[in-house]
């Protein structure tokens, strides 16, 4: 198993091209599955966790071509995928591939809609929390779809197909204003969202269902009005940049010091964690193409925050910023309130030496002067990278075990890193 090795202590320098957002890509992909004209989906992310989603999606009749690479094409950028569902062979997705990634329960929602049946495995736990997916069923049962549970499946029919209808989230899901965001794009009338997520990803998909033809509005917004449509076209779409990635590479500068151009990142897509890096002393500008993130002599500066959904401070950047804040000018403290068991990394990053607390859903971060390296292991996705940005700040050797994790959501990271100075590699076994 694949293992990365740090020697901390160098600074970050130079440009970092971020990828299309993955969060965003997965459910496009499946968005694929609402019509049977070809949906081309422009910069996709080489991901473990895309690359696993084709193959699910190929199971249930999609075809899917990556066009490829062409001479004096610029190697990072990400690739141009050609899905085309003309005939759904088959709507169920077992246990074996949604166990492995749980956004591809999310297929449910445009099974059913598309085909008026579907059988799709619960997901089950996780090691951030226990992700119920209650809001999903809530949401298309009220477009009247029905459902059962057997051996571990959700069995979904709709013979008559889905109509559209008024959803009141009773919490904020991401997952569940995708599913019922795609099956209401193909019901009969309206369907009103409300307490949906607002999440940029969200919006991302709106804006492709626009383009294929539905009708949507109040896009970015809470509340989402869906004109569901008979069928659906085709249609062409860029992935929005990712704004967990940018945010990620932020942190590492601002840990390390120096300056680099986050090349395509969007300001508006992660306002809450500029705010709070540049709290922490960390300058911030927009430039032509990207962002520009610098602290040169400005010491780190301890800054309190809570996780909240878009658009507040990300669950998926809290662990990257429990790593900056390991070495920050003080005590910080850390409030995680979107899933409950998500402090994986705090026992790793203890392992290089942070002083960190946890009480329920709270870490107060005493920021230590040194770092040491040490070995880790990788928990999760978001856990991982932020044992990366600790390792590129703690003295000596880090070395992180487990980084399929990594993989899953984070495309070229050594490459990306190592090109602004960082000393990283990747070990394979
Ligand atoms: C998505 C993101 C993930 C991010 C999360 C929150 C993808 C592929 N994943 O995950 O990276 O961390 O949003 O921003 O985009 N909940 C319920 N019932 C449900 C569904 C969710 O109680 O039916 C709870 C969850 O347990 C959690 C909270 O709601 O506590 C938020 O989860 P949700 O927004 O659904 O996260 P995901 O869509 O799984």
């Amino acid at each position: 198993m694949d293992r990365i090795k740090i020697i901390g202590g160098a600074k970050l320098n130079g440009t970092i091209p971020i990828s299309g957002a993955k969060n965003a890509a997965l459910p496009l992909l499946i968005t694929a599955l609402l019509t049977p004209d070809t949906l081309t989906l422009k910069n996709v992310p080489n991901l473990a966790d895309v690359n696993m989603l084709m193959r699910i999606l190929r199971n249930h009749g999609l075809d899917l071509t990556i066009d490829g690479k062409r001479a004096g094409q610029h190697t990072q950028l990400g690739e141009t995928v050609h899905l085309t569902a003309r005939d759904i062979v088959d709507t169920t997705a077992p246990y074996e591939m949604v166990s492995r990634m749980r956004a591809s329960f999310w297929v449910l929602g445009p099974l059913l809609a598309r085909c008026g049946q579907a059988r799709v495995s619960l997901p089950g736990g996780c090691a951030i929390g226990t992700r119920p997916v209650d809001l999903h069923l809530q949401g298309l049962k009220a477009l009247g779809a029905e459902i059962d549970i057997e051996g571990g499946d959700v069995v979904a029919s709709a013979p008559g197909g889905l109509t559209g209808a008024r959803v009141v989230f009773p919490k904020i899901s991401v997952g569940a204003t995708i599913n019922v965001l795609l099956a209401a794009a193909l019901a009969k009338g309206e369907t009103v969202m409300e307490n949906a997520a607002q999440e940029p990803e969200i919006g991302d998909i709106a804006n492709c269902l626009v383009k294929m033809g539905a009708k949507i509005e109040g896009i970015g917004s809470s509340t989402l009005h869906i004109q569901g449509r008979s069928q659906l076209e085709g249609a062409v779409h860029r992935v929005l940049p990712d704004r967990i990635e940018t945010g990620t590479y932020a942190m590492a500068v601002a840990a390390t010091g120096g300056e680099v151009v986050l090349e395509g990142a969007r300001r508006s897509l992660l306002d809450a964690a500029c705010d709070v890096l540049i709290e922490a002393g960390v300058e911030i500008t927009e430039t032509d193409n990207g962002l520009r993130v610098s602290r040169q002599d400005a010491e780190l500066q301890p800054v309190t925050i809570e996780t909240q959904p878009f658009p507040g401070f990300p669950t998926d950047l809290q662990a990257q910023f429990m790593g900056l804040m390991a070495k920050a000018n003080g005590t910080s403290v850390i409030r995680e309130t979107i899933f409950e068991n998500r402090f994986m990394h705090v026992q790793e990053l203890v392992r290089l030496g942070a002083d960190i607390q946890l009480h329920g859903d709270t870490a107060t971060v005493k920021g230590v002067g040194e770092l040491h390296g040490a070995q880790v292991m990788a928990t999760d996705l978001r856990a991982s990278v932020s044992l990366v940005i600790a390792g590129l700040v703690a003295d000596g050797e880090t070395m992180i075990n487990r980084v399929y994790h990594l993989d899953r959501g984070f495309e070229r990271l050594e490459e990306k890193l190592s090109r602004c100075g960082a000393n990283i590699e990747r070990i394979s076994d």
